[in-house]
């Protein structure tokens, strides 16, 4: 509309010409706090949360089995026959069959939901701890469930101290697992670039990104989704 008029005309016009300025969000990750009224964490809050959100999908699977079939041919040739694996955060419990079918070892489920008891192989437990036997003693986890934990670098610290030595925690993020996504169900989003520094930071050193894998099959209303593996020193 002001093409061609200079900056005097325009402002007598009563308007003025200012740079557009962009929004432009510099942490590239955001975490969902869960408060009670006196601030502080509110864990039955998240509980409550998590549980009434895993009734409400309970029908739902987002694990694809063409990928968890990728996940265990990259695992047989890069730890030497693998005995036990844990995934993370289940629901039906599709993945630890399909790994433990693929690498013919015991996998089993965390569920935070009492529902885990209707699953196979699935114990009813928050994945932000660990059991005293798993501690050194796991040649792989598998989680698509990372956006879920309400403090992201206790949780992989926690998951990362299960592992042997060499062992690898491959951790499943896409488009919808990105800060625009996050909410209250979902209280972790992090953009795919950020990831590997998060990881770095939180890690102090024990553990580090191996590789970022490309899952052979998307589910729907993704735009990219990858595998994050991320190996035990
Ligand atoms: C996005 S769903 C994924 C379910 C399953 N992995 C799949 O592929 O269908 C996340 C699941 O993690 C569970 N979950 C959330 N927080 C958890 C926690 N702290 N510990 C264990 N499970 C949790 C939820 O109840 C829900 O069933």
């Amino acid at each position: 509309m002001f093409k061609g008029l200079s900056k005097t005309m325009i402002s007598k016009l009563g308007y003025e010409i200012r740079p557009v300025r962009k929004e432009v969000n510099t942490s590239g990750y955001v975490l969902y706090s869960y408060l009670d009224q006196d601030g502080s964490f509110d864990y039955e809050k998240y509980r409550k949360i998590q549980e009434e959100g895993n009734k409400r999908k309970i029908s739902q699977v987002w694990a694809i089995e063409e990928n968890i079939a990728f996940l265990a041919d990259y695992i047989k040739t890069r730890i030497e026959s693998p005995k036990f694996g844990i995934c993370h955060g289940t629901r039906r419990g599709k993945e630890q069959s399909w790994f433990s079918a693929a690498l013919g070892c015991d996998v089993i489920g965390t569920e935070i939901s009492d529902t885990a008891e209707d699953f196979p192989n699935t114990i009813q437990w928050d994945f932000h701890e660990a059991k005293p036997e798993w501690l050194d003693s796991v040649d792989f986890i598998y989680s698509n469930s990372f956006d879920h934990s309400y403090d992201p670098e206790k949780c992989l610290n926690v998951w990362m101290s299960c592992l042997k030595k060499n062992g690898l925690c491959i951790i499943e993020h896409s488009s919808l697992h990105e800060p625009q996504g996050a909410n209250e169900l979902d209280p972790f989003g992090a953009e795919i670039w950020v990831m590997p520094y998060l990881i770095t930071m939180w890690g102090g050193g024990k553990f580090v990104v191996r590789q970022i894998l490309t899952a052979p099959q998307k589910n729907d209303r993704v735009t990219h989704q990858q595998f994050i593996v991320i190996q035990n020193f």
